[in-house]
């Protein structure tokens, strides 16, 4: 795995910062972290210390007690400058959250602490995560200044829109999620020998979203699936060096840099791609909400409502993706369905399924339940293998994203390292 030079200035923000190093280092990466003086106002070096193993920094002029060494190096024989060692050892610097003040210290190269000294002298990929109130944000000083680092080739990691830490203040300027700043690194490591991955040379098929069935030229029966639990899936596997590959349906999610897209509309779209597809995947993760039913004939334009008191709709099925790649399934090949079901027989219908399709895992989510499941950010599901049921607590779709990557390593045989 990769190790990680965190940067953390003195915003409101830093406390997700600790969130980030508990992804990162639960991931597998090595973490060291400098703070400025003033980041230290916000969260104390004792925090980060913990979670990393390893001694945080912020002046140039202490002494390192790791001697610019991650976690999994052994310290080297003399005391070298960490400003320098640091970013030498490194594979990534990702400063977050980055205020405006350092933000503009980066564009001008000015070096007055550690953290600015090294990313001077970073010699691999530097990301910068701004977080800031709106008003600091949509300054043109600041705007200029992260246009400039972009110029220069830094990653600048693009704030959300929200509330923002001051009361009522509401706009852009909330630091990106700790899940898509890991993302956002592990897109710019250079995954190379020196870097295996637990998941190398694997070949991972997921499909996302919900298909649409089209009733004229512009209507169509459709479905709640946001996308968001496939492409958590998409995203994890490639965090583990997969090679992965996603058929999209109708899915306005951002997209991650390493994965290959696929777009479909229909369930027969979706059906014909999975054909083309999954002869050569290793593991297929159906995780799109596939129509049942179509409409029989879709009217070529716009059905008018001129003279009509009611529409008759006649659908007819779809035909069963699931079932037919799970018959042509050739050795070595590891199949997860989904199943999306309403009330207390949510598990005894995704057994039933696993077995009927003659699948290796099917996870199963109670969609009668608020807050999980469709369109929602968190999921709480039981992922069913013939060795037995799991439950997974409610938490974020990339959390249950990795139970489901961990079940099909342990599927595979496998051990899987994060
Ligand atoms: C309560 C509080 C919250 C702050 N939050 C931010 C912030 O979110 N973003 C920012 O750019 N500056 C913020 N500032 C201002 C910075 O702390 C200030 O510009 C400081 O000089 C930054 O130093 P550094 O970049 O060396 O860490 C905040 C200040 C205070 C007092």
């Amino acid at each position: 795995m990769a190790r990680l030079l965190l940067g953390v200035s003195g915003g409101i923000a830093a406390y997700k910062a600790l969130e980030l190093v508990r992804l990162a280092t639960k991931a597998g990466h090595a973490v060291r972290v400098v703070q400025t003086p003033t980041a230290q106002q916000f969260v104390g070096a004792a925090s980060f210390a913990a979670l990393t193993g390893a001694p945080v920094l912020v002046s140039e002029f202490e002494r390192d007690p790791a001697r610019g060494a991650f976690p999994d190096q052994e310290p080297p024989s003399h005391d070298p400058a960490s400003h320098l060692e640091l970013v030498r050892n490194a594979d990534a610097y990702l400063i977050a959250p980055a205020t405006a003040n350092t933000v503009a210290k980066l564009a001008h190269g000015m070096a007055d602490n550690l953290l600015t000294s090294a990313a001077l002298a970073a010699g691999c990929p530097v990301l910068v995560a701004p977080a800031m109130n709106h008003h600091m944000w949509e300054h043109p000083a600041t705007q200029a200044n992260l246009a400039t680092l972009r110029e220069r080739g830094v990653t600048v990691i693009d704030p959300g829109t929200g509330a923002l830490a001051t009361k009522h203040e509401w706009g852009v300027g909330r630091l990106a999620e700790p899940a898509e700043l890991l993302a956002a690194v592990e897109a710019v490591v250079d995954w190379g020998p020196a870097h295996p991955r637990p998941w190398d040379g694997l070949k991972v098929l997921v499909t996302a979203g919900g298909t649409r069935e089209p009733i004229d030229a512009v209507r169509y029966v459709g479905n709640r699936s946001s996308g968001r639990m496939g492409f958590a899936v998409a995203d994890e596997a490639a965090a583990l060096g997969a090679e992965v590959t996603v058929l999209a349906a109708n899915v306005a999610l951002p997209r991650h840099p390493r994965v290959r897209y696929r777009d479909v509309v229909t369930a027969a779209e979706l059906r014909a791609a999975c054909l083309e597809e999954f002869p050569a995947c290793d593991v297929l993760v159906m995780a799109a909400a596939v129509a049942d039913f179509r409409p029989a004939a879709p009217e070529a334009g716009k059905v008018k409502k001129a003279g009509r008191d009611a529409m008759v709709l006649e659908l007819e099925a779809t035909e069963d993706i699931l079932s037919g790649l799970a018959a042509a399934r050739r050795d070595g090949q590891t199949l997860v369905g989904f199943a999306a079901e309403h009330g207390a027989q949510a598990v005894d219908y995704g057994r039933d399924k696993l077995s009927r399709k003659g699948l290796d895992a099917v996870v199963v989510n109670d969609v009668s339940q608020p807050g999980i499941g469709f369109d929602t950010a968190e999921n709480e599901v039981a992922i069913l293998t013939a060795a037995g049921d799991e439950h997974v607590a409610r938490a974020t779709k990339a959390e249950v994203a990795r139970a489901i990557l961990a079940t099909v390593d342990r599927l595979r045989g496998a051990q899987v390292t994060r």
